[in-house]
């Protein structure tokens, strides 16, 4: 790969270079940003968005670090449902409102891929990896996922999940306190790897545990420059393009050691290295769905368990719900309870669980941070009667529906009984709506039931603070935090006493 060779020059060059060479950079930096956003403040013409007041440059570090508080003061501060700004030379057009919304869900010519690529930038860009895929390999890798969610290998991925959150939970103990936003991260983490790699990465806890700390490593260190000034050397993009590396080389390791060990396994790998895929396609599927898939769900389980602790009931009714689930599929009350709940089939777990598909429901309106995004690669189009010019950058924040409460009265309250709103057009858009939709629901749904069930009939819990009380306000969904909606460090903790059923 090219970028190994030019980068290992480049990282070393940069980090043992001096205080002086790397504060000149800094200042590099700093003047390429003001001198371009400044260049390319616009007049707003009638039809153009109203523009943010103040230097364009000014944007850029809220929208990468208090999103949900700068897009909320754009919509205050301009008075408008659209406004826009600057990234750098980007026009960014923000939309609200329910025509919006349509609008910016079905427009022909709005691109996800180029959307993400300039304003999320997670992964770093490696040519015909995780960059520049053509459509076509895009697609290869979407239809793979879809076969990894067919009925026969998401049922073998059931007793699979179970096994390795079984391992983890044992190492518990009896009782204590934990950060569910770490743990049960981790145990989604874990299924994850499981559902989209291979068993020899999944099967190796010290392996995973480097996965993770490589994945957090690229998801904390976006900052604004590694996004928008990518071939800048700042140490932060080195130290994700080296995270992107080690990652690269874990994945092509996997793939190597199996097609030359002619040994057949049951898991995704082999099913990715049977369709007789290209290699950069199976590596971009391993790299690009663990990030696309581990980080939304990780956080949404840890918030169903967060949010299950501080609110007794909804624990309680869940519980029952699985234990009836038990009596009536699993053969054996001996075994264990992971062994129980593989009994359970999948269409069940998929149609005959109302109360934690409310759960879910309520758990992704109120903590999924998203921010959608794409670029007009279309012609011109019109939104609340505002331009949005060809090659422009488009958001929408699902803030503007989900914690409406015109539409959800009480929108920070954590409710699963809220019924449907009907009389809004698109109410709810957790899983996408119109032409993007989430390709992972069916996994994702399955490993956080999976996941929550063992967890609430192995432990009973409750929440406390970091001085071991219950809080006094249960804790709020901190949405400008675009990874984990995490509430403030020492906040919330679990505090939890294993049951009496053997895990
Ligand atoms: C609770 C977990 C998850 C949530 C809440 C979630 C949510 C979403 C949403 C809202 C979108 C649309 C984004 C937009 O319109 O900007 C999306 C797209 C997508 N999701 Fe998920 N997702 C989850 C898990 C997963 C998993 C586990 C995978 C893969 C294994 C996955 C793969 C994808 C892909 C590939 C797309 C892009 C679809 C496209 O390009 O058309 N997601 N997801």
């Amino acid at each position: 790969m090219p970028y190994i060779i030019g980068l290992h020059s480049a990282a070393s060059a940069f980090l043992s270079a001096g205080i002086v060479v790397q504060c000149s950079v800094a200042i590099v930096i700093c003047l390429v940003i003001v001198l371009t956003t400044t260049a390319s403040l616009q007049d707003d013409g009638d039809e153009a968005p109203k523009s943010l007041p103040g230097p364009a440059f000014l944007s850029i570090v809220p929208f990468f670090r208090q999103r949900y508080d700068f897009l909320n003061w754009g919509f205050h501060i301009t008075g408008q449902s659209t406004f826009q700004f600057q990234l750098m030379s980007n026009t960014v057009i923000v939309v609200s409102g329910a025509s919006a919304r349509r609008a910016f869900f079905y427009a022909k010519g709005f691109d996800l891929t180029e959307g993400f690529k300039i304003l999320s930038g997670a992964i770093p860009m490696v040519r015909g990896v995780t960059s520049g895929l053509q459509t076509k390999r895009i697609s290869v890798i979407h239809k793979r996922l879809a076969a990894v969610q067919k009925n026969l290998p998401l049922s073998n991925l059931i007793p699979a999940i179970l096994e390795d959150s079984r391992q983890l939970l044992e190492s518990y103990g009896p009782s204590g306190t934990f950060d569910p936003f770490e743990k049960i991260y981790e145990l989604i983490f874990q299924a994850t790897v499981r559902s989209l790699s291979s068993s020899e990465i999944s099967d190796d806890p010290a392996l995973v545990a480097r996965l993770k700390t490589l994945y957090d490593r690229l998801d904390t260190g976006t900052t604004p420059a590694t996004v928008l000034v990518p071939w800048l050397p700042t140490p932060a993009m080195i130290k994700k393009l080296w995270a992107t590396k080690e990652i690269y080389e874990i994945v092509v390791r996997a793939i190597d050691s199996r097609q030359q060990s002619g040994i057949s396994r049951n898991d995704t790998l082999q099913m990715l290295v049977d369709s007789g895929d290209e290699k950069l396609v199976v590596v971009g599927f391993i790299m690009g769905l663990l990030i696309a898939g581990a980080r939304a769900t990780g956080t949404t389980a840890s918030w169903i368990v967060t949010f299950l602790g501080g609110h007794g009931d909804w624990r309680q009714k869940a519980k029952t719900e699985v234990e009836s689930l038990l009596t009536e599929y699993s053969n054996s009350t001996a075994a264990s309870l992971s062994a129980r709940l593989a009994d359970i089939p999948l269409e069940i777990w998929e149609s005959q669980t109302p109360v934690l598909d409310a759960i879910i429901r309520e758990t992704l309106r109120v903590a999924q941070p998203h921010t959608a995004m794409r670029r007009n690669l279309g012609p011109e189009v019109y939104i609340n009667d505002k331009l949005i010019p060809s090659g422009a950058y488009v958001v929408y924040p699902f803030s503007d529906v989900h914690l409406d409460p015109e539409i959800y009265a009480e929108p920070w309250r954590f409710d699963p009984s809220r019924k449907e709103a009907s009389k809004v057009d698109l109410p709810y858009v957790g899983w996408g709506v119109g032409k993007t939709t989430c390709l992972g629901t069916r996994l994702a749904k399955v490993e956080l039931k999976l996941t929550t069930a063992l967890f609430l009939l192995a432990f009973d819990h409750t929440l406390v603070d970091k001085s071991g009380e219950a809080p006094t306000v249960p804790p709020t969904p901190n949405w400008n935090d675009i990874l984990m909606c995490r509430p403030p460090q020492g906040s919330c903790y679990v505090k939890y006493t294993r049951t009496n059923l053997a895990l």
